[in-house]
């Protein structure tokens, strides 16, 4: 058998000296503990006392994989999965019960332990400041959609940057703002299930507000070798055809759900086009003094990209109903293109080509910002028919989906991209909003049956060898 520094001087895929090999989570989706702690509610504990029918199978967001009771178990099976870095979020209402008050001393007391054991594995923390999680008390009071909101969210970010900022060095203020957009606000599967594209302009608009003013304290607190950036949910549009109508359908698709939140935070302004088709349509959001000129000056240090699955368009083929509420959806129509690859486990397709495409677009088109795969993964439903005797479920699909992105990664970075590393979602199986533990994504199972026992995958094996190597 070879050893590894053997199979290292045979790696056909070799990556960067110091890339990022690691994975991602959030607050919600891992910790549990929902009402311990001191943790005040937040809009999903909220959500699914009040609804939770709309929770697959009815679980909500009580334990989920009980990192806050496990997480140094779960940090050792970090190292052993290769992990070099890791991403994680701040709960707001874990850290400030009611989202403009008193700071909760508990939360400090787990989120240094979580920081330091991370450190002492050599496990770079990545922290984010918001995935999804608004505290209960300020969605009452409007949540994004209030301006009261973005200050208090300024002074949550402040709380952190100066809590654990002497050792953590890669912020971020969002994951995929444009989510909790689309969810709350457009489509009804995130609360607060309005539907009303007027108000999701806004609350995209002040997501933006308040991601710059959250950089503008970062600046001010000087914090030694760090930087910050935001973490988008960054989608490929492909037309149908190259048909003008098709062209310009992707295109819309593009301003809408990349471009909104892409240009204002790399570039610090909006895509005119993007402005002129929401005056013409009478959907410009409420813009204060001094908005821009905050958004321009504060642009990221670093761009985190999730990529899952490419949008496929085509020009509309009936023109909308006028009475129907207005929706991106008014400009195109979507297209399941005929032999497309899909994950026959989750019912996404699979286009590894598109991580390429997006990071040759940043590239040319984004000033070759610093950038990183925050999220890519495989969702697979009933995982444990996968899993073997021993325990061990046999993923070999995700090794295959891993791999395949991550040779389009590198190709991207031999042609000039600026990447510095790769973090799959997700490290452990975890609750996901509405779909709770229907997909699994984890290195790492969490057997549900079995008291939560935590069990590497063969996926975690292979993905610590191709850490270890840096490359395969
Ligand atoms: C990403 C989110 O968009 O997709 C995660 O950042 C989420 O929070 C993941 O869990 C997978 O989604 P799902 O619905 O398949 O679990």
């Amino acid at each position: 058998m070879k050893t590894m520094q053997e199979t290292e001087q045979h790696l056909q895929f070799r990556f960067p000296e110091g890339f990022w090999w690691g994975s991602a989570t959030s607050a919600t989706q891992i910790e549990g503990a929902a009402r311990e702690g001191g943790k005040g509610l937040n809009i999903w504990d909220y959500w699914y006392e009040k609804e939770p029918h709309r929770f697959f199978d009815g679980v909500g967001p009580e334990i989920t994989s009980d990192f806050y009771h496990r997480y140094k178990e779960d940090i050792q099976l970090m190292k052993e999965t290769g992990h070099n870095s890791f991403r994680f979020s701040v709960s707001w209402s874990r850290l400030i019960p009611d989202g403009t008050g008193e700071v909760n001393e508990e939360a400090i007391r787990f989120y240094n332990d979580v920081i330091n054991e991370l450190l002492a594995c050599d496990i770079e923390p990545f922290v984010n400041l918001y995935h999804f999680d608004m505290p209960l008390s300020l969605q009452q009071i409007g949540g994004w959609e209030s301006r009261e909101v973005i200050d208090a969210y300024a002074r949550y970010a402040k709380i952190c940057f100066e809590l654990f900022g002497d050792r953590v060095k890669k912020w971020f203020t969002h994951n995929e703002p444009i989510v909790p957009v689309e969810g709350g606000y457009l489509y009804d599967f995130h609360y607060p299930n309005i539907v009303d594209f007027r108000r999701a302009v806004q609350v995209a608009y002040h997501t933006i507000v308040a991601h710059a003013k959250a950089i503008r304290v970062f600046r001010s607190c000087q914090i030694k070798d760090g930087k910050i950036g935001i973490i988008l949910n960054l989608t490929p549009s492909y037309p149908r055809s190259q048909h003008p109508a098709d062209v310009k359908a992707a295109h819309i698709a593009d301003l809408f759900f990349n471009r909104s939140f892409l240009d204002p935070a790399v570039k610090g302004e909006y895509p005119k086009e993007l402005v002129a088709l929401l005056k013409e349509y009478g959907y410009l959001p409420t813009i204060e003094a001094g908005d821009l000129e905050l958004i321009k000056e504060n642009t990221i240090d670093i761009l985190g990209i999730n990529y899952y699955q490419p949008r496929r368009v085509k020009a509309k083929e009936h023109l909308p109903n006028p009475h129907a509420p207005f929706m991106p959806e008014w400009f195109f129509d979507y297209y399941a293109m005929p032999g497309r690859k899909m994950n026959p486990y989750r019912g996404w397709e699979i286009y590894e080509k598109g991580v390429y495409d997006i990071l040759m677009n940043i590239k040319e088109n984004y000033r070759n910002i610093e950038c990183f795969i925050s999220e890519n993964g495989m969702g697979v439903e009933g995982e444990e028919r996968f899993r073997d005797e021993a325990g061990m479920i046999h993923d070999d699909y995700r090794i295959e989906f891993i791999r395949e992105h991550l040779k389009w990664v590198h190709q991207a970075i031999q042609e000039g991209a600026n990447v510095k590393g790769y973090h799959l979602w997700t490290f452990m199986d975890n609750w996901s909003w509405t779909n709770a533990y229907k997909n699994r994504y984890g290195l790492v199972s969490v057997n549900l049956d079995k008291n939560r026992e935590r069990t590497i995958k063969k996926s975690g094996y292979w993905f610590k060898i191709v850490a270890q190597n840096n490359g395969f």
